[in-house]
């Protein structure tokens, strides 16, 4: 444990180039000490008085040295799409750290997953089994643990909705599975990482599962997205199963739009998670992200295209 009145010390499994990592830095930063893990540098952390350690935590034998003085453990890191192997390698990096936390008698453990998904999902995709393994042995660990499960997160150079709001300002048209009719919840990245911090100081056992202030259906979502585009609504109407067909020939030219599990997710209706009660302030809604994320594609278009 740190000496009295040195600032406590997260250790950051994943790092802060991601999404989530990168809003866990901007909400622990200058408070905490952070020693963050991960492959590739992040432009700034070292700026920012972050000790970066350079590593694929599928690969680290001995999480020893790297607990030394940590108080809280924070881990973020997965993959949205890899081969199996991958997903084991780095289940199994990630469960050695559990046992090895615990070994060290680390005082906090958070681990960033994500929310239930259609049992055959559950049961068969090595996304969601090698993630249930590691949410499973932290359970059992005996650490002072808390797993927060949030549903479809937005931030700035998010991966899903931007995305969507590129494909929509480019085509003007866009995949609509279905009626579009299942429900979704989209938190801020910035709101679970405030709920990650707090998370760092209570002692709240077990998982929580985080949705944000509005539930919406998935065609009201897409709608108010090509509203932010000043476009009217068009959409490229299909079925699920046509959809998975698609979303798996355009993953097989190398497109990281919507990967088929994301499909029979979103359609399983399971994502339009009830807001987070546990914030101390109103949660962020999705549409003032989504009006700057439009200017932004818009001021960036060539003149004399809409
Ligand atoms: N985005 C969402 O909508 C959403 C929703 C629910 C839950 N989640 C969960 O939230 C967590 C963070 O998601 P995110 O959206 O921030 O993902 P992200 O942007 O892809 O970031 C994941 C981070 O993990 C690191 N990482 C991946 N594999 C690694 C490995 N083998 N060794 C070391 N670092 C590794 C990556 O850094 P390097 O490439 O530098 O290694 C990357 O910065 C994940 O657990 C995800 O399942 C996300």
């Amino acid at each position: 444990m740190n000496p009295p009145g040195e600032p406590p010390r997260l250790l950051l499994v994943g790092g802060g180039g991601g999404l989530v990592g990168r809003a866990v830095l901007a909400e622990f930063l200058p408070r905490w000490r952070v020693r963050s893990v991960h492959r590739a540098p992040v432009a700034g952390e070292a700026a920012a008085g972050v000790e970066p350690i350079h590593g694929d935590v599928g690969e680290v034998a001995d999480w020893g040295p790297l607990l030394r003085g940590i108080d809280c453990v924070l881990t973020v890191a997965w993959y949205r799409w890899a081969r199996e192997e991958q997903f084991v390698r780095l289940g199994a990096g990630l469960r050695r750290l559990i046992d090895a936390a615990s070994a060290a008698g680390v005082r906090r453990f958070l681990h960033v997953s994500v929310p239930a998904a259609p049992p055959e999902l559950e049961r068969g995709l090595p996304y969601l089994r090698c993630k249930r393994e590691v949410d499973a042995a932290l359970a059992g660990s005996g650490l002072s643990y808390r797993i927060l499960r949030p549903t479809l997160l937005f931030g700035r150079n998010d991966r899903l909705l931007g995305v969507m709001l590129r494909s929509m300002a480019r085509y003007h048209l866009f995949p609509m599975f279905d009626a579009g009719e299942y429900h979704v919840s989209p938190l801020a990245a910035a709101d679970l990482a405030r709920a990650l911090h707090r998370s760092a100081f209570d002692s709240l056992h077990g998982t929580v599962d985080l949705g944000g202030p509005v539930r919406y259906t998935y065609r009201e979502l897409t709608d108010r997205m090509f509203a932010a585009l000043g476009r009217p609504p068009r959409y490229l109407r299909m079925s699920r199963r046509t959809a998975r067909r698609l979303a798996g020939t355009l993953v097989a030219l190398g497109s990281t739009l919507i990967y088929p599990y994301e499909i029979d997710w979103l359609t399983s209706d399971l994502l339009g998670l009830a807001p987070y009660p546990g914030s101390d302030r109103p949660l962020e809604r999705v549409e003032p992200y989504l009006e700057a994320e439009a200017g932004r594609l818009l001021r960036r278009r060539p003149e004399g295209q809409v």
